[in-house]
């Protein structure tokens, strides 16, 4: 297939591409487009076979069930069979944004898009070349992140062009995303609500709306342990580079410590090693390729740079990728959920 490949800013959008990719969607084709999370390989929601497709591309397993992204509040009571009262609160606090609201669905969703379930995830996103294709295209448009499955996900447009060109119609995009880590995950069909994905709208700004809610415990436990997490998704490998990512956890001057020992260790058993660090502690390693991921400070910066950071470790083929660990609070504990599931919950105690 011959992919068009068209980089444009949020600021100034090519409305002539935006319509031919809405007319792609429409007639049953695959688009991928920036989103202020990841970038998103799209389809029609409605259309069981072009949904088929984007589980192709992507290599995604069948039982993964797919979110349905809409530009306007209205189009919620099209897809959704009902629309309790607390999703109604959320949507209104933080849609468009990053919050995809769990819902019992309407039949007019393709049952290929809820992989069978009798409920969908609904997102509004605020990114405006997203918003723009979803109305051009006139429907709702189920989309995964734009990656080949298990690897970390997309927040920048030459990492889509890496994994599906080719595979898809359209690769619309250009700017780094916002965010970086996919939108929190919230069940409204259950009371009370549960988070079954930690993003960047955290538990504590969903209290606000709802005192009760709590985020899914088997998330942040090892796939293989008792607990199975309630969004199909969560149970994978996944935003794995090639190389093996070990987390090392403790009192940051002791992290340091215990990292710069080990990095001496795979050098002289000939590995080749990098250290995803901070900009508090980037200057504290020897003789190993860093990346800082951001600052301490700005736990945003962190998850903005963590998917692409692992990526560009791969592009340098290392064998290993020591990482330092964060506080579970506020953005962290969608960092440390994203950077687990990396390692396969390899972590060592500094
Ligand atoms: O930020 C995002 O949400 C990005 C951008 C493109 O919008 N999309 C994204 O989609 O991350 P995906 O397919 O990679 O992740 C969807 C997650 C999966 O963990 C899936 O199991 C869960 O949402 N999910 C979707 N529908 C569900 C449902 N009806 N019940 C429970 N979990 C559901
Ligand atoms: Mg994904």
């Amino acid at each position: 297939m011959n992919t068009k490949i068209i980089r444009m800013d949020n600021d100034n959008i090519n409305s002539k591409v935006i319509a031919e990719a809405g007319n792609a969607i429409k007639s049953g084709g695959l688009v991928v487009f920036p989103t202020e999370t990841v970038y998103g390989l799209g389809a029609n929601a409605c259309d069981g076979e072009a949904v088929k497709k984007i589980f192709l591309a992507k290599g995604r397993p069948q039982d993964n069930p797919l979110i349905s992204h809409i530009a306007d509040f209205e189009s919620i009571n099209e897809i959704a069979l009902e629309v309790p009262e607390i999703a109604r609160k959320l949507a209104e606090r933080f849609w468009p944004g990053p919050m995809t609201l769990i819902m019992k669905k309407k039949p007019i969703i393709s049952d290929i898009t809820s992989a069978g379930l009798k409920s969908i995830g609904i997102r509004m996103p605020s990114n405006i070349i997203a918003r723009e294709i979803i109305k051009a295209s006139g429907v709702p448009i189920a989309a995964p992140s734009a990656n080949i499955s298990g690897r970390p996900s997309p927040t920048d447009i030459e990492r889509c062009v890496e994994d599906l060109n080719g595979k898809v119609d359209y690769i619309i995009g250009g700017e780094q995303c916002t965010f970086g880590l996919e939108s929190t995950v919230i069940d409204c069909t259950v009371s009370p609500i549960c988070i079954l994905r930690p993003g960047a709208i955290t538990l504590e700004m969903i209290k606000e709306i709802d005192s009760n809610a709590y985020i899914d415990p088997a998330i942040m436990k090892k796939p293989e342990s008792d607990f199975k997490p309630k969004a199909p998704g969560m149970k994978y490998k996944h935003y794995s580079p090639k190389a093996d990512v070990k987390i090392i956890e403790g009192d940051l001057q002791k992290t340091i410590e215990k990292i710069n020992e080990m990095v001496q260790n795979y050098i002289d058993d000939g590995k080749k090693v990098g250290v995803m660090a901070t900009d508090e502690t980037m200057n504290s390693y020897n003789n190993v390729k860093v990346i800082s991921l951001g600052s301490r400070k700005d736990m945003y910066s962190i998850g903005k740079n963590l998917f692409e950071t692992l990526r560009s470790f791969d592009d340098s083929n290392m064998d290993i990728i020591l990482s330092e660990s964060f506080a579970e609070k506020g953005f962290g504990v969608a960092i440390m959920n994203r950077l687990n599931k990396s390692a396969g919950f390899d972590i060592i105690k500094a």
